[in-house]
């Protein structure tokens, strides 16, 4: 005999009640078992997106999604451990440098990543441009190479949370990914369940990412750090533009090589920019502040655990990448300043080139994507080559390009303003810097290529409180 029925437990969240913690646990545990099926959680799942979560809600289901699976234990490493999650953008490939680097200063990063989805890349596809990278591991194995190594980038094992792995299977055929609660409880079920200490979140916000605007982004940051607080699991939060891509590269192959450049020493100066800010975070979050990433990256400490890390996933960090059998240039089509370079178009363009899928389980090329040739903000000659697209089918080539040339906006006109790469931060009160007093982000080091986007912080605030939280 059930505890509850299925059918009254949607109802009820149809017409705008809030679930009882018994009722959650119940749904998401039968869910598991069987007795309730895929088109009763889609109806649930609609239910909330239309009607949202109250805080309470939220978080029993959270806590009913890492109840699903088993929890890591990473105690005993001899280090702490701490782990960043970015909600996708276009051109992000911070992980990639970022999790050496952190190791490289002490901390253990235990990464568990996903795949892209649409637009925006995913770290393991873009991982798996490296010869022989193996991306699932067992748990022993993760254990094993934070001991020897420091850094894992993987895949959630099967496990962890694995209510989340088949809610978020059925969320995207059916419409209800673009929920808050949904996805602030899907991100934050796996990294409470991953064993973390500490975790630092990249919101990312603007037209390549998911959350286009700034009230949304920071919503979905409160929710979060919220969620991280409740489970005792140390959580921070920053906002960071995705109006115009990271860097020069968009695509699995060419953003590797982006990577491998930063952890060499270059690099472009908003990679550069954001991985020494996003290890800044995560070092203070362990209380490892007085590490310093950037001495990491020039004295090569960084770049040597990215290859012990490669090897001990099997790939080989001294085999060449991939490269695209066929390409395109796009040109400007006249003098000016680049108004705009959209993230979202170029995103397209890489997706449709063929660097992203249109649905789980599709292939990806390793080769395709975009390179950028400028940025926002500079000035062209007519006939400058603004952007290249690879592919490794000839066929796709031109509907890419088309859409890559709707990124760019050449005019006569002053450039768009250019927001700060660094928004927020959440919670303000924890900001290392506003600790010290200040009211700006730690100075960064830029070096590289031309830096657009200048670093400041704008007052953000916390919420505080109970809200409901809508899709
Ligand atoms: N990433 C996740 O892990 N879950 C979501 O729901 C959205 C993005």
């Amino acid at each position: 005999m059930e505890a509850f029925d299925a059918v009254d437990v949607i109802r009820a969240k149809r017409d705008g009640h809030a679930l009882r913690a018994e009722q959650i646990h119940w749904f998401l545990d039968a869910y598991m078992r069987g007795v309730v099926a895929d088109e009763q959680a889609a109806a649930l799942a609609m239910a909330i997106y239309l009607n949202g979560m109250a805080g309470v809600e939220l978080s029993e289901w959270t806590q009913a999604m890492i109840a699903s699976g088993e929890r890591m234990d990473l105690s005993g490493l001899g280090r702490p451990a701490v782990d960043k999650h970015s909600t996708g953008g276009v051109g992000d490939n911070i992980t990639l440098p970022l999790v050496p680097l952190v190791a490289a200063c002490g901390a253990a990063v235990p990464q568990i990543s996903g795949r892209g989805l649409g637009h925006t890349g995913g770290t393991l596809d873009k991982m798996e441009a490296i010869p022989g990278w193996r991306a699932e591991l067992s748990a022993a194995h993760i254990r094993r190479q934070l001991g020897n190594v420091g850094a894992v980038i993987c895949g959630a094992s099967p496990t962890l949370a694995p209510a989340d792995r088949r809610l978020y299977a059925l969320r995207d055929t059916t419409a209800t990914v673009e929920s808050l609660p949904l996805i602030a409880s899907s991100i934050m079920s796996k990294k409470i369940a991953g064993g973390t200490d500490a975790l630092v979140l990249d919101v990312k916000v603007g037209s390549g990412a998911f959350m286009k605007d700034l009230p949304a982004a920071e919503a979905l940051a409160a929710t979060m750090v919220e969620l991280g607080a409740e489970a005792g699991l140390p959580t921070t939060a920053v906002l960071t533009d995705m109006a115009t891509p990271l860097g020069y590269a968009v695509g699995n192959g060419l953003e590797v090589a982006e990577a491998i450049d930063v952890l060499a020493g270059g690099g472009p100066s908003d990679v550069v920019e954001l991985t020494l800010a996003l290890a800044r975070e995560m070092l203070t979050a362990v209380g490892h502040s007085h590490s310093d990433p950037a001495a990491a990256l020039a004295d090569g400490s960084a770049m040597d655990v990215w290859r012990a890390m490669i090897r001990a996933q099997g790939g080989d960090p001294t085999a060449p990448l991939p490269q695209a059998r066929e390409h395109d240039t796009l040109h400007a089509p006249r003098d000016g300043v680049v108004r705009r370079l959209d993230a979202y178009p170029v995103g397209l363009a890489a997706w449709r080139a063929g660097a992203g899928r249109a649905r789980q389980g599709d292939d990806v090329q390793a080769e395709a994507g975009v390179q950028l040739h400028c940025r926002q903000g500079e000035s062209v000659r007519a006939g400058q080559p603004l952007a290249t697209i690879y592919s490794q089918t000839p066929q796709r080539l031109p509907r890419a390009l088309a859409t890559l040339a709707d990124a760019f906006d050449i005019g006569e006109a002053v450039p768009h303003k250019v927001g700060p790469l660094l928004v927020e931060r959440y919670p303000r009160s924890r900001h290392p810097s506003t600790a010290r007093g200040g009211s700006t982000w730690p100075a960064t080091a830029v070096r590289g290529t031309l830096r657009t986007r200048p670093t400041t912080f704008n007052e953000g605030g916390t919420r505080d409180g109970e809200h409901a939280i809508h899709g």
